[in-house]
């Protein structure tokens, strides 16, 4: 095991090669760390494109695995879908953070509603279905509406399908082709939030401000940081996040999603073991980023400051957006707005509903920021 604090000229390893990977490594480079991006992905990924150096291999190939623990110090994690043996290999030589155990829970729904409800951490009811009989059980019991979630590989509402009564449940089972499910109530909510957080290798903890999220067609489509909401509420939420990173034993930056319901109580809803989509704002509205806080806290620094210095909205660009796969809308909106900052990913072909980039603008209020966000939406043909 290598400890102690890691220093610039040492090398962060980055499993994944999206755009969470690549805003990491842009952090990584400023302070001098080396990166190497291990992904499944073909060559030139997202974070390939601007790491030290890139491994494009299966989770399952042994050599690659090798190579990589060979030229890395620590590893970080820029999504969850990663095979747990692979973390477990990783974590036999170095620090591996968040945990492969933390991983895991967060990436089967199964795994993560079950360790809610075994915290005690406040979730919508819901019930694990394998067949189409226990899903005709757990609607009967839950009713409706309620929806149904596969409980591995589901991302930006893929492998969701709500359910108001009256459907063919065999027809649903087998439109799911997946060999289980969550079947969870449906939550009256009034406004979605997610607090992003941080947790040191030494327990200590700072959370950003809520924010709040507005979905359209199940992808988040805008970020307004802070969340409109009651001071009571933040602290709340803030809690919530802080309770379930100390029970995760967590290091890294983690994203908890919660539904305020109609009542005003809180419902968690998922976790994201790394930084999140609703904390893009923060690269440019926070004392330090949440990217540099994933970078802090497996480096073996306590998390920075967290505090939000102005407020924010972030618009998220999806693929629709572009005129054809390669060619970029006229940014000019977004470019000359001068508190605007337009972030793109690299990807190189532009797909329906595919998260090409985002742009933040930020604001004397959280209204104002929606405002002047909502007229470039209009301008690009968003709204
Ligand atoms: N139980 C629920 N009640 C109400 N809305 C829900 C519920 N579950 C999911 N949704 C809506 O669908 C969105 C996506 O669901 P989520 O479970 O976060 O999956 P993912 O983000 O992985 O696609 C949520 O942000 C919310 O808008
Ligand atoms: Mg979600």
């Amino acid at each position: 095991m290598k400890k102690g604090i890691l220093q610039p000229g040492q090398t962060i390893g980055i499993v994944g090669g999206g755009q969470l990977g690549r805003m990491a490594i842009r952090e990584a480079r400023r302070s001098g760390y080396r990166t190497l991006v291990f992904t499944d992905e073909p060559p030139g990924s997202p974070a390939g494109q601007v790491a030290d150096g890139e491994i494009n291999a299966s989770y399952f190939d042994e050599d690659a695995r090798i190579k990589f623990i060979r030229e890395v110090d620590v590893v970080t994690v820029e999504f969850e879908n990663i095979p747990g043996p692979f973390l477990a290999a990783l974590e036999e030589k170095m620090g591996v953070h968040p945990s492969r155990t933390a991983v895991e829970i967060c990436q089967n729904r199964e795994r993560e509603k079950t360790w809610l409800k075994k915290n005690k951490i406040p979730c919508a009811d819901f019930r694990v279905v394998k067949n189409v009989e226990e899903l005709a059980v757990a609607v009967a019991e839950l009713g409706t509406p309620c929806v149904i979630k596969t409980a591995a590989f589901g991302y930006d509402g893929k492998g969701q399908q709500k359910l108001t009564g009256g459907e063919n449940l065999s027809a649903v089972w087998e439109s799911l082709s997946a060999p289980r499910a969550v079947v969870e109530q449906w939550v009256d909510f009034v406004m979605e939030i997610s607090v992003v957080c941080a947790r040191g290798q030494d327990g200590s903890f700072v959370h950003f401000p809520p924010c709040e999220n507005i979905h359209a067609r199940h992808i988040l489509d805008i970020t307004i940081a802070p969340a409109r909401i009651e001071p009571a509420l933040t602290d709340e939420a803030g809690k919530l996040a802080e309770n379930i990173a100390a029970a995760l034993k967590y290091c890294g930056t983690l994203a908890v999603e919660m539904f305020v319901r109609r009542d005003g109580k809180l419902l968690v809803n998922e976790l994201a073991p790394r930084p999140h989509n609703s904390g893009h704002h923060t690269i440019n509205a926070c004392v330090t980023n949440q990217f540099q806080q994933q970078l802090r806290t497996v480096a073996g620094l306590p998390p920075g400051d967290a505090r939000q210095h102005t407020p924010a909205v972030m618009v998220n660009l999806l693929g629709d957006l572009w005129p054809a796969p390669d060619k970029h809308p006229d940014w000019t909106p977004v470019l000359r707005h001068p508190r605007a900052f337009l972030h793109l990913y690299g990807k190189k072909s532009a797909r329906e509903r595919r998260k090409m980039g985002h742009f933040t603008l930020l604001g004397e209020t959280p209204d104002a920021a929606l405002a002047d966000a909502r007229a470039i939406r209009r301008e690009l043909g968003m709204e």
